[in-house]
């Protein structure tokens, strides 16, 4: 069995029972490699990565998402996480939708540990709305964790395999755009335009491969942004399906999605010349996600133009586009906040505050994560994009 890539600098030493299924998974990864003819697209390579039955980082029973956000278990936190109060704002908006759209259904998708399913539902109940929540989640490991944590909510709340045929009510993706594999380019020094794809290395390693790209990257990308010799990013053709495929079951209402990234023009702004792909291990962030498979989340920003053209491209709406700071003002994260701390003690205030300067602070995740609301046959704005609303700049 091959042996495992050095780590990157500055991670905590990792246990042998993790070493031991980072070995399998880079096992099965060179398997890929050679039943491929020795190159996989980088696509490809993250999908086994990260979803390989049994093996992949979201597949296997690794803790991933560190739940309560205070203590560092896990390998990253999410805004539902670190504070309930993040899915009651959301909640305000989600009633919103449910009320326009005539429904009482909410389908969540990658749930994580179920926190913000937990805490919408909680809210909704407290609004009167008596919600079923549909969940579709690719990892059956965090699926048997939020069938844990929801347990309480009985059949209310319901798994599902495959994509509904037909759906009134709300979406919600909280940063599960990012978690979709992207096919990775670079235009050499010719200007010539490359797919990065990964190989073996003798020992064990991996190394990255670039080879002339396919006539439909070429296509995708002509669209998008002028050849830049030495230019490398990526590009999330998955991501942009799955949004224009909703147009085809979402009949009646919006899907609310949340995730850190900006429009295309950032995106592909000449300075990014590196690409957005992230690795997150252990609350360490590094940029090789070659190193380590199985053991570690990979992710790339979303470029929202591209997720707004797949909605009208799908036949939807695009309802609103803005920061999650602004988002969760709009939708009454302060007051939500205030009320909380009535009556608290100092140290419960600071406890309650902390998580939601996180979300808000636009040196955190305030300004990086965008809030972007598709759909359709709904009338009138969404009221948390009624100041603020930057489709503008998509
Ligand atoms: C970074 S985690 C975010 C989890 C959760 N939404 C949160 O905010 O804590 C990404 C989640 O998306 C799920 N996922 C990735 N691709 C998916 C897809 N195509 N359909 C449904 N879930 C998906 C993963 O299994 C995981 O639960």
């Amino acid at each position: 069995m091959p042996a495992p890539s050095p780590l990157p600098a500055g991670l905590p030493p990792l246990d042998p029972t993790a070493l031991a299924h980072g070995r399998r998974v880079a096992a099965h990864l060179h398997d890929l490699i050679a039943r491929a003819g020795g190159w996989l697209p980088f696509e490809q390579w993250m999908d086994a990565a990260l979803y390989a039955p049994c093996l992949g980082y979201y597949a296997a029973g690794s803790a991933k998402l560190a739940e309560g956000g205070a203590t560092p278990a896990g390998d990253f936190v999410t805004a539902p996480e670190l504070t309930p109060l993040f899915g009651r704002a959301l909640a305000t908006q989600v009633a919103h939708v449910l009320r326009a759209a005539g429904s009482n259904r909410v389908l969540e998708f990658g749930a994580g540990t179920g926190a913000l399913a937990e805490s919408v539902l909680q809210a909704l109940d407290e609004m009167g709305i008596a919600a079923r929540y549909a969940i579709v989640e690719v990892s059956a490991d965090l699926r048997a964790r939020q069938a844990r944590r929801l347990a309480a909510c009985g059949d209310r709340v319901a798994w599902l395999d495959a994509l509904p045929e037909a759906f009134d009510g709300c979406v919600l993706a909280n940063e599960v755009l990012d978690a979709m594999p992207v096919r990775l380019f670079r235009w050499d020094e010719a200007g010539r335009l490359c797919e990065r794809g990964v190989v073996s290395q003798h020992a064990g390693a991996f190394a990255r491969q670039d080879r002339p790209a396919p006539p439909d990257l070429a296509a995708a990308l002509a669209e998008r942004m002028p050849a830049l010799p030495g230019y490398a990013s990526e590009i999330n053709l998955r991501a942009e399906a799955w949004v224009r495929a909703m147009g085809g079951w979402l009949r009646r209402g919006a899907a609310l999605l949340i995730d850190y990234g900006f429009p295309r023009a950032e995106y592909y702004h000449p300075q990014r010349a590196g690409g957005t792909l992230m690795c997150h291990l252990r609350h360490h962030a590094h940029g090789d996600p070659l190193v380590l498979p199985g053991l570690q989340d990979v992710t790339a920003h979303v470029d929202f133009t591209a997720m707004a053209d797949a909605a009208l491209a799908g036949g939807l709406d695009v309802l609103g586009y803005t920061s999650q700071a602004r988002f969760l003002v709009e939708a009454g994260l302060p007051a939500l906040l205030a009320r909380q701390m009535e009556g608290a003690d100092a140290a419960a205030q600071a406890r309650a505050v902390a998580p939601v300067q996180k979300l808000l602070s636009e040196a955190e995740m305030g300004e990086l994560f965008k809030v972007l609301a598709v759909g359709r046959g709904l009338d009138g704005p969404l009221p948390a994009f009624a100041r603020g609303d930057r489709r503008h700049m998509l």
